[in-house]
């Protein structure tokens, strides 16, 4: 329950700074640039390449955190993107999804890559190394920290929202834990929609 309360908090945390950041990019004044969402990232995917943000231009993604030992928050969200993808179909083609880990340290590549076999196959893996993962968080204003159990063993707490990036790389909205399906249909198609007409 009590982290069920801190993942919400973490989730009205970043939407109010999502919020923030779209409501400057309206054209307000920056006071500071930095608070846009989303930044260059080049890492390591697990189909055994690199993804480079630069090289997905053109395209709009969907970017979240997470881990693969994960007990709730991460199965459900690369389930719900697995069932959005599915019902998407070939309308779907133009979107990447990306898996970023905050637990570099047991998420090896050939694990990320085993673990998402249970998903679509369209979701890509990406293991920051240590010294990438607290810039690439940081870019996206995702928190994560890492909480020790009292079997030795440890777990993780992070944001549970999807970032959608559209064709030139700009925040455009979040997909939220557990929204309905169809809120979530309606988000990716426009998003899939948006600059459409103009990177063709
Ligand atoms: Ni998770």
């Amino acid at each position: 329950m009590l982290r069920k309360i801190r993942i919400l908090l973490w989730a009205l945390v970043a939407v109010a700074i999502a919020g923030g950041g779209a409501y400057y990019s309206l054209g307000r004044q920056l006071p500071t640039p930095s608070l846009a969402i989303g930044g260059p990232f080049r890492l390591a995917a697990s189909t055994g390449d690199v993804v480079d943000s630069e090289k997905l231009k053109g395209r709009p993604f969907a970017v979240f955190f997470g881990f693969t030992h994960c007990p709730e928050v991460c199965p459900t969200t690369l389930h719900e993107m697995s069932s959005a993808l599915g019902k998407l179909g070939d309308d779907g083609k133009d979107l990447n999804v990306l898996f970023i880990t905050v637990d570099p340290e047991r998420d090896t590549i050939e694990f990320m890559k085993s673990y998402l076999t249970s998903f679509d196959p369209r979701i890509v893996g990406l293991r920051p190394t240590p010294e990438e993962l607290p810039q690439v968080a940081k870019a996206y204003r995702a928190f994560y920290e890492k909480v020790p159990m009292s079997d030795g063993d440890y777990t993780m707490n992070h944001t549970a929202l999807v970032y959608l990036m559209d064709r030139q790389g700009t925040f455009f909205g979040t997909l939220d834990y557990e929204e309905k399906p169809e809120v979530r249909l309606t988000k990716l198609r426009r998003l899939l929609k948006e600059g459409q007409s103009r990177s063709r």
